[in-house]
């Protein structure tokens, strides 16, 4: 029977995470289960920084972004001894049932311990980059889309204003899923994304002729394209094998080539981090709070293995192998819909 559940956030923060959590202990008074914070990702369950969470602490969290929990890229397969602490710590706080909010490496690591090691664990599936299998969309994605937006508009202002090109690199990693949103929804003359390498000739003959028209072009970049050309360099890894991909700086590389190429005057900017915080958009609100409701209801149903996935308008349970087994990448029909735009 369960008594007690311990919730966590793992992986980069995003907005929805706080809503997951406030989701999650609002469902879980109905069934009378305790929740536990665990702090920090997986780390809070190998040191066992583990405390309760009430109405009180949560109730304020309806238009937080970031996670009240903490976040970290812990990886306990990947410390000596770590799920061993991991295991000691869930028996020492009677934890009954978990719930893991995160992207492909925090629900890599939640299905891993399903599956070897038996904890009834659920997922709740978040990332900023949305390009998490088995979901129709994650929470966070639509926030960070929404300020990439709000900043590409911005650079459209002052690139009017001195006839320039203005290049926003957006995070994402290896999928595209942000930069070609932000790229549709903000206005952009060229986007570029990993799946499709860009023909940096034509994109410069475009914005040259875009230029004549309006004397300004905007261009979005995912920080993971790797310009044909260039290699992607070795770059510091964390825990799950991931670089950092705005040390690489592809928005000023492709600064130089269009300024060499066009002659054309060119800034770029970064908008990193900014991204993940301000204020939730009200879908991501919802769909975390869905998530939250959604992953304490498969935990009342023993569905351990399983990850509350947007599928059209429900929010219903899908198994974390699906999640995991492989990136969500941008399909030829979303990248066709963009070229309409810009080629
Ligand atoms: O996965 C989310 C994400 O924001 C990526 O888009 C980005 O590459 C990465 O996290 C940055 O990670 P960190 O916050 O560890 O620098």
């Amino acid at each position: 029977m369960i008594k007690r559940i311990g919730i966590l956030t793992g992986g980069g923060d995003c907005c929805g995470l706080n809503q997951t959590i406030r989701g999650a202990v609002y469902r879980a008074k109905d069934f009378n289960y305790e929740i536990f914070g665990i702090r920090d990702g997986w780390k809070g369950l190998l040191e066992g920084l583990i405390s309760p969470i009430t109405l009180t602490d949560v109730e304020e969290l309806v238009d937080k972004a970031g996670t009240y929990l903490g976040s970290s890229r812990t990886n306990p397969y990947k410390i000596k001894g770590g799920i061993k602490n991991v295991l000691r710590t869930i028996k020492n706080y009677g934890l009954d049932a978990i719930i893991a909010a995160g992207g492909e490496d925090t629900l890599g690591v939640a299905n891993q311990l399903y599956k070897e090691e038996k904890i009834n664990i659920v997922g709740a599936p978040k990332t900023m980059d949305n390009d998490l299998n088995g979901t129709d969309y994650t929470f966070g994605f639509d926030s960070s889309v929404t300020r990439a937006v709000e900043a590409l508009r911005s650079l459209e202002d002052t690139g009017r204003s001195h006839h320039r090109v203005m290049v926003l690199e957006v995070m994402g990693r290896h999928a595209g899923w942000v930069a070609l949103f932000t790229g549709i929804a903000g206005g952009a003359d060229w986007i570029l994304i990993p799946e499709y390498e860009t023909d940096i000739d034509e994109m410069c003959k475009q914005l040259q002729r875009v230029y004549v028209r309006k004397r300004y072009a905007l261009v979005v970049t995912s920080e993971g394209v790797i310009l044909p050309g260039t290699s992607g360099e070795k770059e510091e890894l964390d825990q799950f094998g991931h670089m950092i991909l705005k040390e690489r700086g592809v928005g000023n590389q492709l600064k130089k080539v269009i300024c060499e190429k066009t002659g054309l005057e060119v800034r770029h900017s970064v908008i990193g981090h900014m991204q993940r915080g301000g204020i939730p958009t009200v879908f991501d609100r919802i769909l975390g709070l869905r998530s939250g409701v959604t992953a304490v209801n498969l935990i009342h149903e023993g569905k351990y293995g399983y990850m509350a996935a947007l599928k059209g308008n429900e929010v219903i349970g899908v198994p974390l192998e699906e999640a995991v087994s492989k990136l969500k990448l941008v399909d030829k029909k979303w990248w066709k819909l963009a070229e309409v735009f810009f080629k």
